[in-house]
């Protein structure tokens, strides 16, 4: 997925395609979270190098402007412990200090979306006690406030991916039409986000 905004190359890899941005991304997300959490620099890095599948969660994604690492996230398999059977989350997100404001996380939830439509995934997870306004921008919605033992209460917000499949009986203008506008890029199973399409 490649873009040219602003004269700015914007393209979303990720860890399987590109590990040598590994040691990159560990930094950033030890400095963000896990050096709190007690883990080591390099127990961040093992945890995200296991981020590699090509389809499905754990799965890294970063973004590069113009060939730079600026931010990730990740389609992770659990996040939160108060919620063990919701399953897969949006996790891990970090966009780099000096390019937070400008609005690049969308670009990553973009393709956060399309793994998750890759994956077949009907419900997305996330957690975040700071970041609410940004993903309800994004088309998430509030779930609940999370109450968590010793730790600040959390917002727990969800994504619905609606898989449709369209009716053998469909007209082929209607199949057309389904196809022009980019709902079906695999054959016959259609997947869409309703809010997307304005329902
Ligand atoms: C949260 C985050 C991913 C948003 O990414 P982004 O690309 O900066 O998103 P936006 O450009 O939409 O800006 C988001 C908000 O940050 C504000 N902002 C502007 N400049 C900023 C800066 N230099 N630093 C932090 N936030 C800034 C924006 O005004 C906006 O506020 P609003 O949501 O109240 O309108 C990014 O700030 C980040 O990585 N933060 C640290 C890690 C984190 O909190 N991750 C989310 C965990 S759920």
């Amino acid at each position: 997925m490649t873009k040219l905004i602003d004269n700015e190359r914007l393209e979303v890899v990720s860890v399987r395609t590109r590990p040598d941005l590994l040691p990159v991304i560990a930094e950033w997300l030890w400095h963000q979270w896990w050096k709190e959490e007690g883990r080591s620099l390099e127990e961040t890095q093992a945890i995200y190098a296991e981020c590699c599948k090509e389809a499905g969660a754990p799965q890294t994604l970063i973004l590069l402007a113009n060939d730079m690492p600026i931010a990730t996230v990740t389609l992770a398999r659990k996040d939160l412990d108060e919620r063990p059977t919701l399953t897969p989350w949006l996790a891990g997100v970090c966009v780099i200090p000096a390019r937070r404001g400008k609005g690049y996380i969308y670009h990553l939830l973009e393709a956060f979306d399309s793994a998750c439509r890759q994956a077949s995934v009907k419900t997305a997870w996330l957690f975040t006690n700071t970041a609410e306004r940004v993903y309800l921008r994004a088309g998430w919605r509030v779930v609940e406030i999370v109450d968590r033992a010793g730790k600040l209460p959390v917002t727990l917000m969800s994504r619905d991916y609606v898989q449709y499949q369209i009716p053998e009986t469909l007209s082929r203008r209607g199949r057309f039409l389904l196809v022009l506008s980019g709902h079906n890029p695999g054959g016959a199973k259609v997947n869409f986000h309703p809010p997307a399409l304005g329902i």
